[in-house]
C-alpha cells in the first residue's frame, strides 16, 4: 500500500511542529519543510516516540521552485494526502511605520507561500486528501498593530475558499484554522518589540506581558495552547470532517465568535 504523506511548512518550532507531533500519529511519513532543517530541539524529546517516517527539507515558501522541490521530496515517500501551512510572520507594527519591504515580505510568506503550496499540492495530488491553512484571529479584529499581518491573513482565509472550490470535485478539502494567542516565538519577538518601546513594560515578564493580551482578548480568560491547535487541525484533516470543506474554525476561547 502507498504510504500516506502528511506535508507541514513552518515545522520547525512553535505551531506548526506541534501540529507535525500530533499528525505522526495519524500518518505514515511527515515530510516537515521550514527554513532551516533543523528543529528548535524544544520536543526533542517527543520526536523520540514518533514511529512515523520524518524528513526534514530546507524550504522557503516564498519561492515555488523550493515549493516544487518539498513536493518532489514529499513523493519520494508516497502519497501527499495532507497538507498544512504553518510558515508564517509578523510582529506588530503600528500602521504609519509598517513599509513597503515589511509589507511586500509578510505577505511573500504568509498569502503568496500558501498560495504556492496549495497549488503545488492540488496539481500533484489525485488521491481524496485533504488541507488546513494557518490563518489567524489577526485577520478578523483589525487594529493599529497587524494591518500587514491580518491583512496577509485574511486574504489565506478567501484562498482557502478557492481552493476548496477547486478541489471539491476531486475530493480534496481545504479549510482554514484561526488560532488564539499562543506564547511562541513569534508572540516573544512582538513582546521584545513592545518592550522597547514602552518602559513600564521593562519590569514585566514575556508571561506577564503575555498575560495581559490574554486578559484584554480571550473572554475564557487563558492562553492557548500548541495541542489545541494541532487537535483541531487533525480533525479537519481527518475522516471525521470528510464532508467539511471551505471552512474557517477560530480556536480562540471566543476572542472572535463567527
Ligand atoms: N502564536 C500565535 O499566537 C499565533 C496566533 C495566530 C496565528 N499564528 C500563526 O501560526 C503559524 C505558526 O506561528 P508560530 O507562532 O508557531 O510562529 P513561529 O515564529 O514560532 O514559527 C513560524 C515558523 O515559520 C517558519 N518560516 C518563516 N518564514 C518561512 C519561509 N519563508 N519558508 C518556510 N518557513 C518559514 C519559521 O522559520 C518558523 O519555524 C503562523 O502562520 C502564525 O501566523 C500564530
Amino acid at each position: 500500500m502507498t504510504a500516506r504523506v502528511a506535508v507541514v511548512t513552518g515545522a520547525a518550532r512553535g505551531l506548526g511542529e506541534a501540529i507535525a507531533l500530533r499528525l505522526a500519529a495519524d500518518y505514515d511519513a511527515l515530510v516537515l519543510a521550514d527554513l532551516t532543517d533543523r528543529a528548535s530541539g524544544e520536543c526533542a524529546q517527543q520526536w523520540e516516540d514518533v514511529t512515523s517516517e520524518v524528513s526534514r527539507v530546507r524550504c522557503d515558501v516564498r519561492d515555488a521552485g523550493s515549493v516544487r522541490e518539498l513536493f518532489d521530496r514529499a513523493e519520494e515517500f508516497g502519497d501527499p494526502v495532507a497538507l498544512v501551512n504553518a510558515a508564517g510572520v509578523g510582529i506588530f507594527t503600528p500602521l504609519l511605520e509598517i513599509d513597503e519591504a515589511m509589507w511586500d515580505n509578510t505577505f511573500a510568506v504568509n498569502t503568496r507561500g500558501t498560495f504556492l503550496t496549495c497549488q503545488e499540492f492540488l496539481r500533484r495530488t489525485e488521491s481524496a486528501s485533504a488541507i488546513v491553512n494557518i490563518a489567524s484571529i489577526g485577520a478578523r479584529l483589525g487594529g493599529d498593530m497587524l494591518a500587514h499581518y491580518g491583512a496577509s491573513k485574511a486574504a489565506v482565509i478567501e484562498l482557502s475558499h478557492s481552493v476548496a472550490r477547486v478541489g471539491a470535485s476531486r475530493g480534496i478539502r481545504c479549510n482554514t484554522v484561526m488560532p488564539g494567542l499562543i506564547l511562541t516565538d513569534m508572540w516573544r519577538q512582538t513582546i521584545a518589540f513592545l518592550r522597547e518601546r514602552d518602559p513600564g513594560l521593562a519590569s514585566l515578564s514575556d508571561d506577564q506581558v503575555f498575560q495581559g493580551f490574554v486578559e484584554q482578548m480571550v473572554p475564557m480568560g487563558r492562553p492557548q495552547e500548541a495541542r489545541d491547535i494541532a487537535e483541531m487541525v487533525a480533525f479537519l484533516l481527518g475522516d471525521g470532517a470528510r464532508n467539511v470543506t471551505g471552512q474557517t474554525v477560530s480556536v480562540d476561547g471566543g476572542a472572535v465568535m463567527t
